[in-house]
């Protein structure tokens, strides 16, 4: 059996690596993400192991399966970026890696939230400057908060925990109402009623064409005044131009996003300087105390990065075994 593994960076390595020894199974590393200048890498290959934010475009998907290889592992969760018409097409069987680490997600959307209501983007740039004094940087306090879920899949889950260890009161919004969860008296019924009630919006959706700039100008309109918004989940649910709005307006207190409408080819980029980020409204963001931008991070610890490289490697394994693979995604 041989597995091509594309996109792999030096902080994979050593789990490849290992798996590999462990297993005793050939696979390639590349470095390069699988695009149209690389897919011709695959041939001679059972199957691929990919990881990468911009889209698997169905001319990529159309020559790896004329490559002869159409069993493809992602190593992370979300699917949003896959074409599925030539995933249908060419009989792809792809699997994802639905829990590398759901904590590592939820701890850094609440690590996010409490440096904004606790003023510490301030507090820092302050103190840079030898500026150590208080007002009017006064803080808010999560535990007389409520806090508003938005999907409890694993992430929203864990996200949900820990915001209940700081005394928050947690409501959620599901299509999906986890037995649990319901018996617990947690879900509201509506998107509406969630923000009426949340003075914290936490999203943790994947992105659909249903929910494609679900939070939109009327969609603030409908929040509480000086809402904060978390978003660790995908950039399509934010309308920038709305956010932009609603934070010049004073609705939306402030925000933490690790994700980013139009991220691909920005974030993980080193451009050199502030100046020279080729997005002006990302700037914009950026540059206000009260928005934390971070360039998709959430996921990026050690655990969740062994994770994804083992379990993608294990379900690229399946398929070629067996034909099938636990985690498999049905589009
Ligand atoms: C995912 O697993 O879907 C993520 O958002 C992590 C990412 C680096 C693509």
């Amino acid at each position: 059996m041989k597995i091509i593994a594309y996109g792999i960076r030096d902080d994979e390595r050593p789990y490849l690596d290992q798996w590999s020894k462990d297993q005793g199974i050939d696979v390639k590393a590349v470095g390069d993400l699988l695009d149209d200048t690389t897919v011709d890498l695959a041939k001679g290959y059972d199957g691929a192991v990919v990881y990468q934010q911009k889209p698997y475009t169905a001319s990529v998907l159309d020559k790896l399966a004329a490559n002869g290889i159409t069993n493809l592992s992602l190593r992370n969760v979300g699917v949003d970026n896959v074409d599925t018409d030539a995933v249908k097409r060419n009989g792809f069987k792809v699997t994802n890696v639905p829990a590398y680490s759901p904590a590592a997600i939820a701890e850094f959307t609440v690590t996010e939230l409490m440096r904004l209501l606790r003023r510490t983007p301030t507090f820092d740039r302050k103190q840079a400057a030898g500026d150590l004094t208080w007002a009017p940087d006064i803080a808010d306090e999560l535990n007389s908060m409520t806090v508003g879920i938005v999907a409890t899949g694993r992430i929203g889950r864990a996200a949900m925990k820990i915001y209940q260890g700081f005394g928050a009161k947690v409501i959620a919004y599901d299509v999906y109402h986890n037995p649990e969860l319901e018996k617990a008296g947690i879900y509201v019924d509506s998107l509406d009623e969630l923000y009426a009630k949340a003075d914290v919006i936490s999203l943790h959706t994947p992105a659909t064409k249903d929910n494609n700039k679900m939070l939109d100008d009327a969609a603030f309109a409908k929040m509480k005044d000086g809402v904060w918004i978390l978003n660790p989940a995908r950039g399509a649910l934010i309308d920038t131009d709305a956010l932009i709005r609603a934070l010049d307006s004073g609705k939306v207190a402030g925000a933490a996003l690790d994700v980013y409408e139009d991220e691909v080819g920005i974030f993980n980029t080193d451009f050199g300087s502030f100046e020279a980020i080729p997005d002006e409204r990302l700037k914009n963001l950026m540059k206000r105390d009260n928005v934390l931008v971070s360039p998709h991070i959430a996921f990026y610890t050690k655990t969740a990065v062994k994770n994804m490289v083992q379990f993608a490697l294990n379900n690229n394994k399946q398929l070629i075994e067996t034909g099938h693979a636990d985690n498999q995604v049905n589009f």
